[in-house]
């Protein structure tokens, strides 16, 4: 039973029809990365599936949820369904700490002290458990990044989505985050991740999609679709990077 399965989705803002029938099926553990050109439609699919814009027709299955239910299913979706979009939004007034233990403590109804033990591992797993008691505008933009993502991963997630979590940080700092990714995907975490990084997206994700246009215009195992693209749109985009 795979963990995520998009089938036909429509998505119009208006009269501009931005998704046009997309579907695709990952499996458990699976790294899928979206790529195409601005406007195509990567970051739509990406709200799509955690419910953030309501589609037009089609059918999302998410972590074992069905998109469509009520508020309280969308709720319980998301607790299952982790993004992490370009901006962290860290609270800036909250320790990192606090940042993290806020979601599980509210959200799920989780004792202080159990949050505090979630945060230190979650902190841990990113490499930054010593930015405990820090707040975020005494940390780098890659380590912000970081923490974004830590917090998403203390409502233990069965699923992650990333937008061009890196798009805004310099090459160093986004080596940084790429390798908590990595390290995510090598420990089975089932991910989709829309990103400017090929050479990340050949390594680490079992399959590339590439967008174009709202539809799904070629797809297949990174390192395949990299080597050998079939067709012109996507040797285009593939040879000039662009964005
Ligand atoms: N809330 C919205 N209202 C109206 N139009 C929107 C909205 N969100 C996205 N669009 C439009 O939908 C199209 C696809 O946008 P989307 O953000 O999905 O593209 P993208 O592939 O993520 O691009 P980028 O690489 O620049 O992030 C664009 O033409 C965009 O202007
Ligand atoms: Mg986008």
């Amino acid at each position: 039973m795979p963990e995520v399965i998009v089938e036909k989705v429509h998505k119009s803002f208006g009269a501009l029809e931005v998704l046009k029938g997309v579907s695709l099926s990952v499996g458990r553990g699976e790294v899928f990365a979206l790529i195409g050109r601005s406007g195509s439609g990567k970051s739509t699919l990406l709200r799509c599936m955690n419910g953030l814009e309501k589609i037009n027709s089609g059918h999302v299955e998410i972590a074992g949820h069905t998109l469509g239910g009520d508020a309280k299913a969308l709720r319980s979706l998301r607790t299952d369904v982790g993004i992490v979009f370009q901006s962290y939004n860290l609270f800036p007034h909250l320790t990192v700490g606090e940042n993290i233990m806020l979601a599980p403590r509210i959200v799920k109804g989780i004792a202080k002290a159990e949050t505090q033990k979630i945060a230190r591992e979650v902190l841990q797993l990113v490499g930054l458990l010593e930015k405990f008691d820090s707040y975020p505008d005494q940390l780098s933009g890659g380590q912000q990044q970081r923490v974004a993502i830590a917090r998403s991963l203390a409502m233990r997630p069965k699923v992650m989505l990333f937008d061009e979590v890196t798009s805004a940080l310099d090459p160093e700092l986004t080596e940084e985050v790429l390798t908590v990714m990595e390290t995510l995907a090598r420990d089975g975490m089932t991910m989709i991740l829309v990103t400017h990084e090929m050479a990340f997206a050949r390594r680490v994700a079992t399959k590339t999609i590439f967008m174009h246009k709202g539809t799904i215009w070629e797809e297949g195992p990174s390192k395949e679709l990299f080597a050998n693209p079939q067709t012109q749109e996507l040797r285009q985009f593939v040879k000039s990077d662009v964005k």
